[in-house]
């Protein structure tokens, strides 16, 4: 049994917005669903957002808005920037739900009658002003310890210590500025002592069982050896659930006591059946995925809760750690903005994918690991380009080159395969196990042995003097890289569909490894990635610098055109090495161009003013990031830039340059923050380019390529598009 996969990733705090750091776990769980489904699991992976407690309550004071606006809009913030990443949860929820509310009495019921819920009459400070308990961080005060004048109830901002709102001096109350005083008052506790025995009985079992991340143990180890004490699971506050007991109409439930429960909470919103996946140990294995901070949560108090029920629950099966992610310098930090934002990333124009490969190639699985520009730069460029971008292309290009664009036919290299596939099995063994790094950087090593094949077989000498090796070793290569991109789809989404394109093979599942099917017809080879440039990585590092609040502060003004163009429009020289008319319109040719060994077709309105022979052979001026469109059934995949002048249309030539050289506006460099995003047509006619005394201008700057800027002849004043 054990067949299905309940996957769930640490429910975000909803009032900030997620950094890289905090990215990972909702990364990882995606990829371990993405696996399992392939595997053919039964799967299911729910998030949502953890919306109640003290932080929203008075981050809503301080905006002036209620608490449920406040989730409200950072719920759309995290749901899109997850979005942006492709997560392919089944359901991301959040917690400020009904399911929530019933659940949560629920299971607190149940371990009230059970005899583990207790009471406490304790002092605490009281507003007479406001008639109200003030929970801890709503008191401000003098810390004794370092006798800084607004230290916070729970802890002293300024020195660091941990403190008891009872122990300020000349405390204040932040609600209505009144000074409180010390009052009774009863809180429940949950008897984590009085579960302990059944606790450790499973922790023993599961841990082994589930092989538990080694920080997991150890933590969840002393934490029990330290001695577990009775924890307080209500506060003063008003944004969350209800205390379904006498006497506590004003209380609400902590937010840790509640925001586990909001893993069934949001799988009761998904379906009515959600007791097949938590009521249902036997068949159901539970794998989370958390950061270290939140460890004592998941292994002692969440699985306290649900086994003090008495009732039947499917618990943590393999728990799945991670250690922390430091940022250049320091550490990642929500409440100072220090760091990479999920919305940052989105800004950069550096695709997901190349977020998602930075991310599982560095996953902090055993010790910490540091985040810098320049490590992302070495890796991106040297690995996920270097190594699998490359065996791809290469292997691809040489099968359109010299195989007409048809993969030879494939008779298995046995030594190749045997490797392969036992490397595969490896992989297969580490995901089962949710060891996402090392699986990844296997998929990688198998990617190096198609370099090294390639390398070492030199089928560019072969193809002339051998050529059945030469066809045997691509085709070898080309069911490899199909393995491939199976075996990145968890991690690499968009470029596993990319590859599959390429190959013209669709989507497979895990058990097509080991070369499978038969690939005929591949499509046109594309580069998979661009190359992280130094410029790009010197003003990401540079922007990224300071914190959220400085960058939003240091926002540059309204960009200028020329600035605009230059960081949005790639423009290429390209040759053309084919045209003839299109079948279906009178006006038009269809242009075959090379691009520096890149081919592109295109389709441009230059009938009634140029033959054939006029353009042939040319280098003309590509925008190389448009969008492609079909024009009446063709696909054009760019388009080439003229001068117009009345009736007078004139292509701008760029002869002296080389093609796939670029062309660029003098005094700005190539299009670097937004590599890789198509612009659509009427963005880039946005941003007009014009022809003043047969010079060729965007604002003030001009276009210029290699051997000089670009000139018109027989236009001399005009548009250009
Ligand atoms: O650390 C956090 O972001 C918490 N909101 C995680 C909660 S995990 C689960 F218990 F909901
Ligand atoms: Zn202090």
């Amino acid at each position: 049994m054990n067949t299905k996969r309940l996957i769930t990733s640490a429910l975000p705090y909803v009032n900030n917005i997620p950094h890289l750091g905090n990215l990972i776990q909702v990364l990882s769980a995606d990829v371990f669903a993405r696996f399992c489904r392939a595997r053919g699991y039964e799967t299911l992976y729910v998030c949502g957002t953890d919306e109640y407690g003290t932080a929203t309550e008075t981050k809503a004071i301080e905006e002036g808005i209620t608490p449920k606006e406040l989730c409200d809009r950072y719920f759309a913030v995290h749901r899109d920037i997850y979005d942006w990443f492709e997560i392919s949860f089944d359901k991301f929820g959040r917690t400020s739900t009904p399911e929530q509310t019933e659940i949560t009495q629920h299971i607190f019921t149940k371990l009230d009658e059970a005899g583990y819920i207790r009471e406490q009459t304790l002092e605490q400070l009281y507003s007479e002003k406001s008639d109200m308990f003030l929970a801890d961080r709503y008191v401000r005060g003098t810390c004794p310890h370092c006798g800084y004048g607004e230290a916070r109830g729970d802890q002293c901002e300024n020195c660091g210590k941990l403190l008891e709102p009872q122990e300020l001096i000349d405390p204040r109350s932040i609600v209505d500025n009144s000074t409180p005083v010390l009052r009774k008052t009863k809180h429940l506790y949950i008897d984590l002592p009085a579960v302990l025995p059944k606790l450790q009985e499973w922790m023993d079992r599961a841990s082994v069982e589930g092989a538990w991340a080694h920080n997991a143990v150890q933590m969840t180890k002393s934490w029990i050896r330290d001695g577990l004490r009775e924890r307080c699971i209500t506060r003063d506050l008003k944004w969350g659930i209800p205390v379904p007991k006498e006497g506590y109409e004003r209380k609400v439930f902590y937010v840790w006591f509640d925001a586990p429960i909001g893993y069934i909470s949001i799988t009761m919103t998904l379906t009515p059946d959600w007791e097949d996946w938590w009521r249902n140990p036997e068949e159901v294995r539970l794998f989370q995925f958390i950061g270290k901070d939140n460890i004592p949560f998941h292994t002692v108090i969440f699985p306290s809760s649900l086994i003090g029920t008495g009732e039947r629950w499917t618990l943590l099966h393999h728990m799945s750690s991670t250690e922390y992610l430091n940022y250049e310098s320091g550490k990642f930090s929500k409440s100072k903005g220090i760091g990479v934002f999920g919305t940052d990333a989105k800004d950069t124009g550096i695709p997901a994918d190349v977020w998602r490969f930075y991310i599982f190639y560095n996953r902090p699985e055993t010790s910490d690991y540091l985040f810098t520009w320049a490590d992302f730069q070495e890796k991106v460029n040297g690995e996920l380009i270097g190594n699998l971008g490359n065996l791809v292309n290469r292997t691809l290009t040489f099968i359109e080159r010299y195989f007409d664009g048809t993969v030879p036919a494939f008779v298995r290299d046995p030594a190749l395969w045997e490797t392969v596939e036992s490397i595969e099995a490896e992989i297969t063994a580490h995901l089962e196990g949710a060891e996402l790094r090392e699986a990844f950087r296997k998929i990688f090593a198998l990617s190096s042995i198609g370099n090294k094949a390639f390398q070492d077989g030199e089928p560019w000498k072969t193809r002339v003097s051998d050529p059945p090796s030469a066809a045997g070793l691509i085709a070898n290569l080309t069911y490899l890289i199909q393995d491939l991109s199976i075996l990145v789809r968890p991690y690499l989404p968009g470029t596993a569909d990319a590859v599959a394109r390429m190959l013209g093979c669709g989507e497979h599942s895990w058990k097509d490894l080991g070369g499978s099917g038969s690939l005929g017809r591949i499509g046109k080879p594309r580069i998979l990635f661009s190359k992280l440039e130094d410029d790009l990585i010197v003003s990401l590092k540079d922007r990224f610098s300071g914190s959220q609040a400085e960058r939003e502060a240091e926002k540059p003004a309204e960009p200028t055109p020329e600035e605009r163009f230059s960081a949005n429009v790639d423009l290429r020289v390209a040759r053309i090495v084919d045209i003839r008319r299109h079948p279906e319109a009178e006006k038009l040719y269809i242009e075959t161009l090379d691009i520096g060994g890149e081919e592109r077709t295109i389709v441009s309105g230059l009938v009634p003013h140029y033959a054939e022979d006029e353009l042939r052979g040319r280098n003309i001026i590509l925008v190389y990031n448009l969008k492609p469109a079909k024009l009446r059934g063709v696909m054009s995949e760019g388009m080439l830039l003229a001068a117009s002048e009345g009736e007078t249309v004139e292509v701008l030539f760029a002869d002296k340059a080389s093609p796939g050289s670029r062309v660029l506006l003098e005094g700005y460099g190539p299009p670097g923050n937004r590599q890789g995003k198509l612009l659509k047509i009427d963005e880039f006619f946005d941003m007009p380019i014009r022809v003043e005394t047969s010079r060729v201008l965007v604002g003030d700057a001009p276009l210029v390529c290699e051997g000089g800027a670009v000139v018109t002849r027989t236009v001399s004043n005009g548009s250009v598009g």
